[in-house]
């Protein structure tokens, strides 16, 4: 018997059993304790930088199904807002920010380590997420990839093909490049932060890197996520580092090996069993279970967990969806899928 968490043991590369299971937005809308405590803290952003119901709302899935995991509550966009940005969030709709669109935008932002006095209440956050989980549970930090953030930056909002940032780096390349470079800084600093404050594992979420392609894939997504990586690494030796290149389909292959990355995310657009020749034979995968199974339940939900479990069975594997579970999910679907993970089939062989 060990004491190491399991969701650390299958990022050391160890096979399980049964695999830890955490869930992408654990913490969110489909719970009626979040929608209580998001009340009470006013709006999506002060929850965020309520240290206390920030934490308070990271525990309460963790209390309600059990998770291996707990994930940090924040969001990928305070790092913009600490650079300098204006952000706030329309109901109904999603994030607006300032844009950057040139040089005299991009001169604007504040130098990437005078992002931290904004940042405190997030390690603050960290600091007591540490001290008041279970002793098996892991804490998880994260941060949005350089280009995923970029892309929201550059925009100003949520796009469905991240034209303007696409645009923008066509046609004035030394702005993208200079915002990119920013970010990546940016990046390593607060996930370092974070990591001292007390995150234990950190994930790297790329949740627009699909639209990259070739060359485009490997400078913005593959090279940053390496620099960020190895930084972070060559600062906190042994630590565990999780990447999300979401939808990046063939761009997966390789991926953990390219950039030193622990364990890769998978969505829910490959199969498992793909997945498992062609990524898992690098390290540990997380993932992949559709979300919209969280809303329709059923023997579906049970199928599909099953097949999942049983194609990464050979190799490390963390359990998790594909992407965020949505508000419209019902909170039992949660716990029939964590029964069928922890006390199906496979459990008992
Ligand atoms: O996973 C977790 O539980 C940790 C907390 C977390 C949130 N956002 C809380 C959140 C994490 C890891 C994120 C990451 C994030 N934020 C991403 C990358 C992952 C992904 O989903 O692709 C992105 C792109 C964002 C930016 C963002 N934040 C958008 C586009 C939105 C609006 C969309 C929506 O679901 O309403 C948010 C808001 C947000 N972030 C919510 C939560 C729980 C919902 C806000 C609310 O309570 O009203």
């Amino acid at each position: 018997m060990t004491d190491r968490k399991k969701l650390l043991r299958a990022l050391d590369g160890e096979v399980q059993k049964v695999p830890p299971i955490w869930m992408m937005r654990q913490a969110g809308r489909y719970l009626p304790e979040y929608r209580a405590t998001r009340a009470e803290a006013g709006d999506f952003l002060s929850l965020c930088y309520n240290s206390d119901l920030a934490a308070e709302v990271t525990l309460q899935p963790i209390r309600r199904y059990g998770f291996d995991a707990a994930i940090l509550f924040a969001d990928i966009l305070l790092v913009p807002q600490a650079l300098g940005a204006d952000l706030w969030f329309v109901a109904g709709e999603g994030p607006r920010l300032s844009t950057i669109t040139s040089m005299d935008d991009f001169n604007k932002l504040v130098p990437a380590d005078a992002i931290h006095d904004h940042l405190a209440p997030v390690y603050e956050t960290v600091r007591i997420l540490s001290r008041e989980l279970p002793r098996e549970t892991a804490l998880i930090g994260f941060a949005g990839a350089p280009w995923t953030v970029a892309t929201y930056m550059i925009a100003g909002r949520g796009t469905p093909d991240q034209g303007p940032a696409h645009s923008l780096m066509a046609e004035n390349p030394e702005v993208f490049d200079a915002l990119m470079e920013r970010l990546t800084d940016a990046t390593i600093t607060y996930l370092s932060m974070q990591i001292d404050a007390g995150a234990e594992t950190v994930k790297l979420f790329d949740s627009w890197a699909g639209s990259l392609k070739g060359e485009a894939f490997q400078k913005y997504a593959l090279a940053p996520a390496k620099r960020i990586i190895s930084e972070l690494k060559a600062r906190h030796p042994g630590i565990p580092i999780i990447a999300f290149p979401r939808e990046a389909g063939d761009g997966y292959i390789g991926f953990a090996k390219k950039t030193g990355a622990d364990c890769v995310a998978l969505d829910n657009s490959v199969t498992p069993e793909w997945a498992a020749m062609n990524v898992q034979v690098d390290g540990c995968v997380q993932g992949n279970l559709a979300s919209r199974h969280m809303v329709t339940g059923g023997q579906a939900l049970i199928d599909d967990t099953r097949r999942i479990v049983d194609a990464f069975s050979a190799g490390p594997h963390i359990f998790n969806l594909g992407h965020g579970i949505t508000p419209d999910a019902d909170p039992a679907n949660v716990q029939l899928m964590i029964d069928t993970v922890r006390e199906g089939a496979y459990a008992e062989s």
